[in-house]
């Protein structure tokens, strides 16, 4: 059996100009865990998913998966190589879903197994229709985002990542654009990729979401990681009183309105 693949982040440091937005994160993460991230805005939870996937260049930090050590401050200028395989190995979901505007939903799932992974249209195809039909879209195939709701639409932008295999999924809000009418189905599909074992890094303001299917939580402050636990232990006896402080203010007694 395949032994378990881990992710060991290391010194990850990234400032604009001298606002110094994560200040030196160390994090491992094991296969099939669910990383829940939460803490302030502006703390650094989107620059920590940007620098794993590259979006951002740290000024220092490595991760290691598997066997390969990428050093993400360098990784562009060195060796293109790591960045693609970076990217390749993780799939990022974004708040706003970015999905190409002038390609129906199976096409935009379709894409990157062509021009990154060099699939056949058939063979992409046919892998495309089965992640779409894992997230229930099946029927909206042919259709494009502008005829979507936020939340097919995010279910698509699931999908995509999903149809790339990677073994770390990152998701930054990928509800919090959507009306709350909404939020419920795409944390359901969200809900059944945990079940299904895939690992992950979920920033979210949804704490009941987190606390339900999270198997790990992190707390962001000032750049640092301030707790780290079971979402139980960090919910419900968080050793610092800023977290203390930002869960009251995320008012978490207060029963979510959607249902999962
Ligand atoms: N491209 C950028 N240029 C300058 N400052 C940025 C940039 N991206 C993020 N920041 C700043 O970094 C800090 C952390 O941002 P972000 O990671 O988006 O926080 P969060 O996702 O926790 O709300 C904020 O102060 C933000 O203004
Ligand atoms: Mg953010």
């Amino acid at each position: 059996m395949a032994e378990k693949q881990r992710f060991v982040i290391k010194d990850l440091k990234k400032k604009f100009n001298n606002n110094i937005v994560l200040d030196g994160i160390d994090l491992t993460i094991n296969e099939g865990d669910v990383l829940g991230v939460i803490g302030p805005s502006g703390t650094g939870k989107s620059t920590l998913l940007r620098c794993i996937n590259q979006l951002e260049v740290p000024e220092s930090g490595s991760i290691e998966i598997g066997e390969s050590q990428i050093d993400l401050s360098n990784a562009k200028k060195s060796n293109l190589k790591n960045v693609t395989q970076l990217r390749q190995r993780t799939g990022m979901v974004f708040q706003r879903f970015n999905l190409f505007q002038k390609k129906t939903a199976l096409e935009n799932v379709m894409e990157g197994l062509i021009t990154v992974q060099k699939k056949s249209k058939d063979e992409a195809r046919k892998i495309a229709l089965k992640e779409l039909d894992r997230v229930g879209m099946t029927q909206w195939a042919n259709h494009y985002p502008k005829h979507l709701s936020g939340g097919q639409q995010q279910r698509v932008a699931i999908a995509r990542v999903l149809a790339m295999k990677p073994d770390l999924i990152l998701m930054d809000e990928p509800t919090s654009a959507l009306d709350p009418e909404l939020v419920g189905e795409v944390l359901e599909t969200i809900k059944q990729l945990a079940e299904e074992g895939h690992t992950m890094i979920l920033v979210s303001h949804e704490m009941a979401f987190i606390r339900k299917v999270a198997t790990r939580c992190i707390f962001l402050d000032h750049g640092k990681i301030v707790e780290d636990g079971t979402p139980k232990e960090v919910f419900t006896a968080p050793t610092q009183e800023r977290t203390r402080d930002f869960l009251k203010k995320m008012s978490l007694l207060e029963e979510p309105d959607y249902v999962i």
